[in-house]
């Protein structure tokens, strides 16, 4: 065999590995359109075509509305009444500090704001028993949401352990906060 003739065979040698390499590939090709990829069935790079599922937000008002259970130990508890009215909470309008004011929550039912709310610069010696909201609580709705009846597509299996079992509808964080810190070393 001339020296021509073998690096025509091996030329035609490896063009030919690299064809079945090509043919396999085309066989492992996805077989999934962008629509499948996500839980919306619509296009994922422009979401044409999403159907969003309507939420159902609480309409009951206040008073009339049942508590829920909180997502762990001192988690914001989900506002569980309709906030049609109270909302946005502005300077001159905060309808929620009224009704969970310490003072008049018990007898409307409300849960009362909890004194963390009053002394959240927990390490200076705040005056805990002043009722004056700390200007970080004000604005109730940066960390109370309410809760819409959906049904997930993809389960939530967190299942939350309470030390406390009271932990499920009422929180300590004022007693616990200093859990695991020596303030005077700043250490564990
Ligand atoms: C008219 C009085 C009233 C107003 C205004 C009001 N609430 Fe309530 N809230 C209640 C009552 C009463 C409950 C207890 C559930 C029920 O009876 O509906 C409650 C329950 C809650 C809960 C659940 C507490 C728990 O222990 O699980 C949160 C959180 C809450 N409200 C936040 C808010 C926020 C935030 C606003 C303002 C956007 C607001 N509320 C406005 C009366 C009120
Ligand atoms: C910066 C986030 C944040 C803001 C703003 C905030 N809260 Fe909370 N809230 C929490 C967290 C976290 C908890 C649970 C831990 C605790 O008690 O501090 C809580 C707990 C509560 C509870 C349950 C108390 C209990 O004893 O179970 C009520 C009621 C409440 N908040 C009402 C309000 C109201 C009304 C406002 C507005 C005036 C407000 N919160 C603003 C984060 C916030």
């Amino acid at each position: 065999m001339t020296r021509h003739k073998r690096i025509l065979w091996i030329g035609l040698a490896l063009l030919g590995i690299g064809l079945v390499f090509f043919a396999l590939g085309l066989g492992n090709a996805p077989s999934f359109t962008p629509q499948d990829l996500g839980i919306r069935n619509a296009v994922l790079e422009t979401d044409a075509g999403a159907e969003l599922p309507p939420l159902a937000y609480p309409t009951t008002p206040p008073g009339a509305s049942e508590r829920m259970p909180r997502s762990q130990e001192n988690a914001p508890p989900m506002i569980p009444h309709s906030i049609e009215g109270f909302v946005p909470v502005t300077q001159s309008q905060n309808s929620c500090a009224a009704c969970h004011n310490p003072n008049t929550a018990q007898a409307l039912g409300a849960t009362p704001i909890p004194p963390t709310h009053y002394a959240l610069d927990l390490f200076s010696d705040t005056d805990t028993t002043s009722l004056q909201l700390d200007a970080a609580r004000y604005s109730c709705t940066m960390c109370h949401a309410p809760q819409a009846e959906v049904d997930p597509p993809i389960a939530n299996l967190f299942i939350p352990e309470f030390r406390n079992p009271d932990g499920q509808f009422s929180s300590d964080l004022m007693e616990r906060w200093k859990e695991g810190v020596d303030l005077e070393t700043g250490t564990e």
